[in-house]
């Protein structure tokens, strides 16, 4: 059997063809049936083919991206695992849950600021992989990690081996922050927790409402080191740079985006 490479050649074959057809039908209308329809026919035809080409030529360098990242993400693991090699079965990373080259920043902050409180908003498999690093390296560093659904912070819970890291469940709950309603963690869980120096903020998911990770600062802003950073993920969508700018204008953050697939940015004073 000949193996043909991958490519899309059937489709522009196809494309030759029916602009060929058409190309015939359109000298018909115009020399044969005495209609003006072959000059209108052909402009609409570049048209269709300068729209074409351009989604071609997006879908080409969205291709290349997704290339770099899938590399940085096997690369990013390799760095994981020689720090450390996790003592449980991790779950599944990307999609919702972490990406590996998020995690990858995680960890290098967690080793470059050597935080004492950890916060996250948001349990998945980055409180695993947090929980397994300071497991090996001896950390007695307090580490939290919130969710607001009681199956997924279950599910956590089980990976999260290391004494000193916690899973809260912590339902939403309806807050007032500048006149306006919003949705966030019930933090009255973290009552006893103060001077967090890493607060990670995965989450909740952006279909509860607007601007879904928003509240976070306003509502953790008081329980927060002076020297806390603060490591935003998702932070390619829209609502996610809108938060930024938020928080920049009313806290006035330093900002300092990673390349990581999802988008990855780090703020602190
Ligand atoms: C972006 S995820 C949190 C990701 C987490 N920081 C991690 O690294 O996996 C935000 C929330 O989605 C929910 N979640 C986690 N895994 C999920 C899954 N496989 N499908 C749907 N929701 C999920 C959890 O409630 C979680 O808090």
């Amino acid at each position: 059997m000949r193996h043909k490479p991958y490519t899309t050649f059937a489709f522009f074959k196809a494309a030759i063809v029916i602009t060929g057809i058409l190309l015939i039908l359109l000298a018909i209308l115009e020399w044969g049936l005495g209609v003006p329809a072959f000059l209108p026919g052909i402009a609409l035809l570049l048209l269709a083919f300068a729209v074409l080409s351009f989604r071609i030529v997006q879908l080409i360098f969205k291709f290349q991206l997704s290339r770099i990242h899938d590399t940085n993400q096997v690369e990013a693991l390799l760095w994981l695992y020689s720090r450390f090699t996790p003592s449980v079965n991790l779950p599944a990373m990307r999609e919702v849950a972490g990406s590996p080259d998020f995690l990858k920043v995680l960890v290098e902050y967690f080793y470059s600021h050597q935080p004492k409180v950890i916060v996250e908003a948001g349990s998945g498999v980055s409180s695993i992989i947090l929980s397994e690093v300071l497991k090996k390296e001896g950390s007695t560093a307090k580490h939290y990690a919130l969710d607001h659904l009681e199956q997924y912070a279950n599910l956590t819970r089980e990976k999260v081996l290391n004494p000193h890291s916690e899973v809260l469940f912590a339902p939403l709950k309806d807050y007032q922050i500048g006149g306006k309603s919003w949705k966030w963690y019930d933090v009255s869980v973290l009552e006893k927790v103060d001077k967090i120096d890493m607060l990670v903020i995965d989450g909740p998911t952006e279909d509860i409402q607007s601007l879904a990770r928003y509240p976070a600062l306003p509502l953790l802003k008081a329980k927060l080191s002076d020297k806390a950073i603060i490591i935003l993920d998702d932070t390619n969508r829209k609502d996610e740079q809108r938060i930024i700018q938020l928080w920049q204008k009313e806290f006035g953050l330093n900002a300092k985006s990673m390349f990581t697939e999802k988008g990855t940015v780090v703020m602190w004073w």
